[in-house]
């Protein structure tokens, strides 16, 4: 049933291009534009747009992770959208921080400092930026061709990237709420079968050989 589902999903997946990817990932930021300009967007605007692209960063982050997973576990295929998934991730982390620095701090850097001082979780937040850049900047193909097995090892950024993000988001709280808790849990269980799977193939591959 579920191999069924798998194949007819991966069929017509295959008519979506890569690139497609991009104006799709677009679409929550121009949802946003929308509710700022009809006022949908809250009593505080600034704090609903960064809120917003905060939350987009997040589920296009964890989406990403979710990739590999999906294809084990259900046969889904979308790891030739990975890239572009990832890429609309940063971007969305880029215009988050962005609009904290435009709108929130008004450029100014004194007052960022000073908020980076009053709010610690926001350090959690540009470090999981930080992490994210040198994954951005090789993610074109002549990178993979250059870094050959380096690049899949930098690629392991990806993990404590997500995970600084989702705890940034989740400092924020008094008191954590359900759907906090189910972020949490999704990121510790994406990381949790990433490590497994791996240590998994390293124990099989180690594995001596008995002398038949
Ligand atoms: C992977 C990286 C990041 C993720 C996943 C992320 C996620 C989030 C989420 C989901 C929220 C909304 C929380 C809520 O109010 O319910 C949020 C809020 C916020 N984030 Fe991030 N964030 C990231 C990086 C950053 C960076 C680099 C900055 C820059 C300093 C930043 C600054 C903020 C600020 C100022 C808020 C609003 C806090 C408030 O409402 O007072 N975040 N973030």
């Amino acid at each position: 049933m579920m191999e069924a589902v798998a194949n007819t999903m991966n069929m017509t997946l295959r008519r979506l291009p890569p690139w497609a990817v991009y104006p799709l990932g677009a679409l929550p930021a121009l949802w946003i534009v929308w509710l700022t300009l009809t006022g949908g967007i809250g009593v505080d605007p600034v704090a609903g747009i960064e809120q917003r692209l905060g939350y987009d960063a997040m589920y296009f982050l964890i989406g990403g992770l979710a990739i590999s997973p999906l294809r084990r576990l259900t046969g889904i295929n979308l790891i030739r959208y990975r890239r572009q998934i990832g890429l609309v991730a940063f971007a969305y982390v880029v215009l988050h921080m962005l609009s904290w620095f435009t709108l929130d701090m008004g450029l100014w850097w004194r007052q960022a400092l000073g908020d980076l001082y009053k709010r610690p979780y926001l350090l959690f937040g540009i470090s999981a930026l930080v992490l994210l850049v040198p994954l951005a900047v090789t993610s074109n193909n002549a990178s993979v061709r250059r870094l050959g097995p380096r690049w899949r090892r930098l690629h392991w950024l990806v993990y404590p990237a997500v995970l600084l993000g989702v705890v940034h988001y989740l400092w924020q709280f008094k008191v954590i709420p359900q759907s906090g808790w189910f972020w949490f849990g999704l990121t510790l269980a994406l990381l949790g079968l990433r490590l497994w799977w791996g240590a998994r193939r390293r124990m099989t591959a180690w594995r001596p050989r008995s002398k038949a």
